[in-house]
């Protein structure tokens, strides 16, 4: 028997389980089932990831405690995850007494080690909130194509990356203050002393193989020492023997995994140490998204190694969630949150149609809504369901739903049983799509037996009760061989199936052992097609939940500040593409017959032509600013999140060019 240790990324506990974080959860609940299911001793451990500044503003605008915002979304975040079926042995939170020891003991094991070192590092600093600002709580011109409102990190518009303090004209998101250059001393992980350790990690069959070429390239002399410090004010464990200075989100994140299988152990009889001691017999398996593939197939695998702790024995990395092929996006509603998806579909569809979708592979994978419908009718509905609810009826009135005491085509039955090392290599891989392939082609052979024998014609024959009896007794037991197969992907729809077999919950030894001679329960419907205005209420949904970040400002100004913005009609006179930026229209405009030249990231949202002619507001006495593709003299107003969907802001007819907006 194995020992298994298996895990998702930790949610952040600022914001809304959605279908992205679904995908995963969903993997590892079947695998973790599987796993279950074959009688190896596996546990699935989570938690919330709750420290950082983000959770601490959020809580500030609240007016909660952080330790209440996090305990308000671990409740939230358990009753969806539990909702899709997702069986945690242990779902805890970062912020804890387990973690904040182990974070301890791991960082004085790293210290004693020599791997940490001090250094001074030059941060922009808000001198009104008082403290200092990550990267995306810093806005700006972008250095190198000029588009306005980037983060501190990279440019929306060009994909230039940069550090923060290279913003033009930079702002805090936190006050609107400009922001000053301030040095802090900060703690740093020497990185670079595991290339050699970390090269043979990623490359002993732990990771993908995709995944580890990627490896490859930051591990040829690109690897950075990592700061895991952040200064006060923050929400997090205070660095030992440090003043005002904590641990860095990320460093005490993966260690939640330890921390929450430790909170485990201490309620059940389970030894830590056995799994998590360096030379621990145990396995150890995370299940990441792509966008986090630093954080555990470099620090982490470092960090443990140092500290004395075992390593993981696989990374599992999965790629995005797309919906109907595209990012989702608030604004089109197809940033869809499960509490939504749940109020409108039953889970397991889902469950069906992401384990449909599963590969050991790093390819997005996109959600198209067309595709869902017809899969979960024709697949589970049309094709798996179907065969009970074309037998039910016959041994319900015929057979007072008793079986027959042999099985009419035993090959079939053991054709069937055969094809399990075949599902079980899959499972194991993490190949579901193989999975539910392999059984869906079952499932047409049963269908197409039963179409061609026709019991419901023979039902009709006077003596041919017998034969009536054989064929729904064979199609029964295949039935229940296919619901072992996709016990792990569909659980709860096997579950109301096992009730209607009797009660017994199903093994996976039991495609060898028909149910013969036994009585099974009255059949009822287990599971509803769907139809598409469903997806198109669902979407209209999503569209209208809020985001935190989406929310409107609680920040209050008075009528003196309001009145320092001139805001006037101007009418465009010419419109073009601005070479070398992707977002960025440049608009001449006539302000009362005044020519100003502005720049508007509206390039994805109009069509040069189509702004011509038409009226806009803008912000008239907002000092020029020198972009590097000349003098921006204002700013149109408009609405939106961004890309495609921005909308001018235009007055109505009769506005008349130079008019104050008020
Ligand atoms: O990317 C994220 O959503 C992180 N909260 C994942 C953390 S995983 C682990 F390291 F804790
Ligand atoms: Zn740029």
């Amino acid at each position: 028997m194995r020992r298994i240790l298996v895990t998702s990324a930790l949610p952040y506990s600022n914001g809304a389980i959605h279908l992205g974080h679904l995908l995963e959860h969903i993997q590892t609940d079947i695998w973790t089932r599987y796993q279950k299911l074959r009688g190896n001793e596996c546990y699935y451990v989570c938690a919330e990831d709750t420290h950082g500044t983000a959770t601490m503003l959020s809580a500030r605008k609240q007016k909660i405690s952080p330790e209440e915002l996090v305990e308000q979304a671990r409740i939230e975040h358990v009753e969806d995850f539990t909702a899709f079926g997702i069986q945690y042995d242990e779902y805890y939170t970062t912020h804890s007494s387990e973690n904040e020891e182990i974070a301890t003991l791991i960082y004085t094991k790293l210290q004693e080690q020599g791997t940490i070192f001090q250094r001074t590092i030059e941060q922009l600093y808000d001198p009104e909130e008082k403290c200092f600002l990550a990267d995306r709580y810093v806005k700006g011109i972008c250095p190198k194509c000029g588009a306005p409102d980037q983060p501190g990190d990279n440019c929306d518009a060009c994909g230039a990356t940069y550090s923060a303090t290279d913003l033009l004209d930079p702002r805090s998101e936190l006050s609107n203050a400009v922001p000053i250059i301030k040095t802090t001393t900060h703690y740093f992980f020497d990185l670079p002393q595991f290339e050699e350790f970390l090269k043979e990690w990623t490359t002993s069959g732990t990771v993908q193989t995709e995944v580890s070429n990627k490896l490859q390239e930051w591990l040829d002399g690109s690897l950075k020492p990592w700061d895991i410090t952040r200064d006060a004010p923050y929400f997090g464990f205070r660095i030992p023997n440090s003043e005002n200075k904590y641990f860095y989100v990320w460093l005490d994140a993966p260690i939640g995994y330890m921390a929450s299988f430790k909170h485990w152990c201490n309620h059940s009889n389970i030894d830590f140490d056995d799994f998590w001691s360096k030379d621990s017999k145990c396995e150890l398996h995370h299940f990441i998204g792509k966008d986090i593939i630093n954080f555990h197939a470099l620090f982490w695998p470092a960090v443990l190694n140092c500290a004395g702790f075992r390593t993981p024995s696989a990374v599992h990395v999965h790629g995005m969630v797309t919906v109907n092929g595209e990012k989702m996006s608030k604004s089109r509603g197809t940033f869809i949150n499960a509490t939504t998806f749940r109020k409108h579909f039953e889970p397991e569809t889902l469950r069906y149609y992401y384990a449909a979708r599963l590969s050991p592979t790093m390819a997005d994978i996109d959600i198209n809504f067309d595709d869902f419908v017809t899969r979960i009718n024709s697949e589970l509905v049309g094709k798996l369901v179907n065969i009970p609810s074309r037998c039910a009826n016959f041994l319900r009135k015929s057979f007072n739903n008793i079986l027959d005491s042999k099985l009419v085509d035993r090959t079939l039955f053991g054709e069937f049983a055969g094809v399990q090392p075949q599902i079980q290599d899959c499972y194991e891989q993490g190949n579901t799509r193989q999975v539910v392939r392999i059984v869906m082609g079952l499932a047409d052979r049963v269908n197409q037996y039963l179409t061609e024998v026709a019991p419901w014609k023979l039902a009709r024959i006077p003596g041919k009760e017998a034969e009536v009896l054989q064929i729904c007794t064979l199609a029964i037991n295949l039935y229940r061989t296919l619901c072992v197969y996709l016990k792990p992907i569909v659980p709860k729809l096997v579950e109301r199936s096992e009730e209607f077999f009797g009660g017994t919950k199903l093994q996976w030894d039991d495609v060898n052992q028909p149910l013969l001679d036994h009585r099974l329960r009255d059949f009822t419907p287990l599971l509803q097609r769907i139809e598409m205005n469903q997806v198109e209420d669902m979407l209209n949904a999503s569209k209208q939940t809020k985001s935190s970040t989406n929310e409107p400002s609680t920040t209050m100004i008075d009528i003196t500040d309001f009145e320092k913005i001139d805001l006037r009609v101007a009418a465009v006179l010419e419109a073009s593409l601005v070479k070398g930026a992707d977002k960025l229209l440049e608009l001449v405009l006539s302000i009362d017959g005044n020519k100003r030249t502005v720049f508007a990231g509206i390039c994805e949202a109009y069509n040069p032509n189509d702004l011509v002619g038409r009226k806009v507001v803008v912000v008239a006495n907002l000092k020029p600013r020198t972009m590097r593709f000349g003098v921006s003299e204002g700013m149109v107003l408009a609405a939106g999140p961004g890309g495609k969907d921005i909308f001018i802001v235009s007055p109505d007819d009769g506005a008349e060019e130079g008019m104050t907006v008020r």
